[in-house]
């Protein structure tokens, strides 16, 4: 290799021999490189696959407008966990939290309400059940019962986040099926899953697999009922990861929150329809009685006491800022703008697809600004493909349109979901329609069947369905 070319500062970046070696996979190079090639390096491995906007599987906010930008840029370098540097940061935390919990009818009278900020939905949601957990174990000391066998019930439609809270602690996971008829959380069937060791019943708002909700006011109210003749005092958490941004707008009038006697947990993800970038959950309880105290870890080496409920210590702050920089720029009727926007444009869709020949809805309604579809009954069983395969070709389009087969109980539907968020026009819908249309007539000429719907057939077979060709 010629010497003179290895990174010095009048080294072209794609002249340079940094560019013609493997890039580092095991182990720390031995030598510096120049900032402009490891920047060239990283980042053109980083090169985005897809338009962050015409990736409809996802729920993270991909558009902030430049105000926010700016500010979460400028503060990028900030730890949230150094409050006596940054003490505002943690003023502003609260500040939301308050905001977020007066959003969600909280009953608590306080200019600090009772919250933590997590780093999205999953540590919020983990919050709010090892909560449920700590109170159960609590009361059950008191009443000098034993303590080694809580159990959390929710329904198969759960995100994976329940799953992990339950292996983490070691609680058991009961599910209650959803099944064709049941779309949502049963409330009969959950209720039989209840006992003494139950520490809450979880409903979803904003169904990750289904973009339904569960009905949270049948629930409160069979709860009321069960827990007067049991005297077990069994709560709700409602893990509102997507709902808890949408219903406040949307649909206020709904009572899914602190409006219901047993709902004492509620947790959502300010990056989704909050609208803030990734790295940024919520988690609210009714009040602080709620809040075992063994939650709040104090230390004192930061320079100042400092009190926290979370399970990260540093975090970054600028999704914080963000978060409260919406709620003054969007304020209610901004929110209710940007949503209304979004639900109009995904029942557009719901509307167009579930008419094309080809296709049917999950569900009549859209509660949320997303939704899934399947093939229609009868032509399912006789096309040659399957949803993977439009998956495929929309993505030649450069369209993220996911297709999955439905959770524990009913995985032999195959669905597949548009997730509208802020950045997805009429027109944009528009076009995905032409594509979806255009990819499924396509699809249908053809005279032998997809790999995908060769394997699909053969695991349906053995399943006893049959085909007509
Ligand atoms: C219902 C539900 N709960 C929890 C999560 C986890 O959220 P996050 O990605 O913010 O951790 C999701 C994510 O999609 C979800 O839909």
């Amino acid at each position: 290799m010629n010497e003179k070319r290895c990174s010095t500062a009048t080294a072209a970046v794609y002249g340079s021999e940094e560019m013609l070696r493997p890039a580092p996979t095991t182990t720390i190079p031995e030598e510096m490189t120049m900032p402009e090639i490891a920047y060239r390096m990283v980042k053109d491995e980083a090169m985005v696959e897809t338009n962050p906007q015409l990736n409809l599987a996802t729920f993270v906010t991909t558009y902030m407008d430049d105000h926010a930008t700016r500010l979460m840029n400028e503060a990028i370098a900030i730890n949230y966990i150094d409050q006596t540097e940054y003490p505002r940061v943690a003023v502003m935390a609260s500040r939301c939290i308050n905001i977020i919990a007066n959003l969600w009818h909280s009953p608590e009278k306080s200019e600090s309400m009772t919250g933590a900020v997590g780093i999205g939905s999953s540590e919020a949601c983990m919050l709010g059940g090892v909560a449920a957990w700590l109170r159960w174990r609590h009361r059950r000391e008191k009443e000098g019962k034993p303590t080694d066998k809580p159990n959390l019930v929710i329904s198969t439609g759960l995100q994976v986040v329940w799953e992990k809270f339950c292996k983490l602690w070691q609680i058991e996971l009961r599910q209650v099926p959803l099944t064709r008829e049941k779309r949502t959380l049963c409330t009969d069937d959950a209720l039989k899953m209840c006992d003494e060791n139950t520490i809450a019943v979880v409903a979803i708002a904003g169904v990750t697999w289904t973009g339904l909700n569960d009905d949270v006011e049948a629930l409160d109210k069979a709860l009321d009922d069960y827990n007067k003749r049991t005297g077990y005092n069994i709560p709700i958490h409602v893990d509102a990861a997507s709902g808890g941004f949408i219903l406040p707008f949307v649909s206020p009038d709904t009572k899914w929150d602190f409006r219901l006697k047993w709902v004492v947990s509620i947790s959502t993800s300010g990056h989704k329809f909050g609208l803030v970038y990734p790295g940024l959950g919520w988690v609210v309880w009714r009040d602080k009685s709620y809040l075992p105290e063994e939650m709040s870890f104090s230390v004192n080496y930061l320079g100042a006491e400092v009190t926290q409920v979370g399970l990260n210590f540093s975090r970054p702050a600028a999704q914080i800022l963000g978060q409260y920089y919406n709620f003054i720029r969007l304020g209610r009727k901004g929110y209710e703008n940007v949503h209304r926007n979004s639900m109009e444009i995904a029942r557009y869709c719901h509307e167009r697809i579930g008419a094309m020949p080809y296709f049917e809805n999950y569900a009549k309604e859209v509660v949320n600004p997303l939704f899934v579809w399947t093939m229609r009954a009868g032509y399912d069983k006789s096309a040659k493909w399957t949803l993977y395969d439009l998956q495929a070709r929309l993505q030649q389009s450069g369209w993220m349109v996911p297709a999955y087969s439905m959770p524990k109980s009913i995985e032999d539907m195959v669905v597949m979901r548009i997730v509208v968020r802020q950045g997805m026009s009429r027109d944009m819908a528009d076009m995905l329609l032409r594509d979806i249309e255009d990819a499924a007539k396509e699809l249908d000429k053809l005279t032998y069947p997809t790999n995908s719907r060769l394997q699909y057939e053969r695991q349906e077979r053995q399943m006893g369905k049959v085909f007509t060709h």
